[in-house]
């Protein structure tokens, strides 16, 4: 008889209120995975996205009609419980981090490709390491490998509190780059802590006139036109969404034009998980919890994402 647990179900698109708590399957573990017993987790912008069904062509391949997968939830770290035949760097035990697209961590236990997620650095704890799997592995994607940003260089950060942009101040600092970041006045303070050496105050100046130069604009917000992105930067990265129309012009204006602008989606990637593992172990990264819920309150956490005001990280810590 197959085992079952607790976990979060959606049977079709909608806000965090048509979640239920059930009984579900206890997921069976192929040969590439891993089973991991989840001791927390955190949310994302990709969870409410995935959850609504917005925006309409992510059901492209989410579920045209309802969702595909039934158990939402993105990030988690937890202990690893069973091994897939083909596993060999994970075993039973390991206490690791990771994050997958296809959710199903708002559960008690998640079966994961072993290769998208790694071992806890030694002295984190798994409320802090949940938080750092999707938002860490963008930030640094963005900057690392989409904007190539090298030693010396200056970045504008726009979007720098949330949980994308406070891991890029520091990630940028860690490759020696010069940082200005781009936040409301409130988190000026926070930003300037975790290492930005210029703050720009989006409620003060107007960043689409702002005339500063940078080697990488990063923007993990969203609102930057094409044309703030060649005005400031000489090369550029897209990282967030504000509304379709939006995204659409910037993508357009990219087709026709030699402005080198990447946009990407963020890869589950052990090795880049290891390396963001290796800056906590070294004190250059820091996570920043803003709330830490029960798993109880999931949609409650979901709805505080969904307010675009996060300062951090939301954490998830389940009770047993
Ligand atoms: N491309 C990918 O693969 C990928 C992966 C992960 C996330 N994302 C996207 O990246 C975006 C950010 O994700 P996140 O996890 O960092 O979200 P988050 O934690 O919810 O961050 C929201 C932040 O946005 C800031 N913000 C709101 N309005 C702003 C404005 N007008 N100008 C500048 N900053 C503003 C807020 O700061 P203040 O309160 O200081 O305004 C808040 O700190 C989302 O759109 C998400 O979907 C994309």
């Amino acid at each position: 008889m197959q085992e079952s647990m607790k976990a979060f179900i959606k049977t079709r698109y909608g806000g965090p209120e048509i979640l239920r708590f059930e009984e579900a399957a206890k997921p069976s573990v192929k040969a590439d995975d891993v089973l991991v017993e989840v001791i927390a987790n955190s949310v994302n912008p990709a969870d409410w996205h995935i959850l609504r069904g917005k925006p309409l062509f992510a059901r492209l391949s989410y579920g045209l009609f309802k969702p595909k997968y039934k158990i939402p939830g993105t990030d988690f770290a937890g202990v690893v419980v069973e091994t897939g035949n083909n596993v060999t760097h994970l075993k039973a035990g390991d206490r690791v981090f990771g994050h997958h697209l296809k959710g199903g961590a708002f559960a008690e236990y998640v079966s994961v490709p072993a290769n998208s997620c790694a071992v806890m650095p030694a002295g984190t704890n798994y409320t802090e390491m949940a938080c750092v799997p999707l938002a860490g592995s963008t930030a640094y994607q963005a900057l690392v490998i989409h904007g190539q940003l090298r030693r010396n260089e200056t970045v504008l950060i726009n979007g720098a509190s949330g949980g994308v942009g406070h891991f890029a101040i520091q990630i940028a600092k860690a490759c020696g780059a010069k940082v200005t970041a781009v936040c409301s006045s409130k988190n000026a303070d926070f930003v300037t802590g975790l290492g930005a050496d210029k703050v720009i105050a989006y409620d003060k100046e107007d960043i689409h006139q702002h005339d500063g130069q940078y080697d990488l604009v990063v923007d993990t917000n969203g609102n930057l036109s094409h044309a703030d992105y060649k005005r400031m930067g000489k090369r550029g990265v897209i990282v967030g969404f504000t509304t379709m129309p939006h995204m659409m012009s910037v993508l357009l204006r990219k087709a026709f034009s030699r402005f080198p602008l990447a946009q990407f989606t963020a890869e589950a990637d052990a090795m880049d998980l290891e390396m963001l593992g290796s800056l906590i172990h070294k004190n250059k990264l820091r996570v920043h919890i803003t709330q830490t819920y029960s798993q109880h309150d999931i949609p409650e956490a979901l709805s505080y994402m969904e307010t675009m005001r996060t300062k951090g990280k939301i954490a998830i810590r389940w009770l047993r």
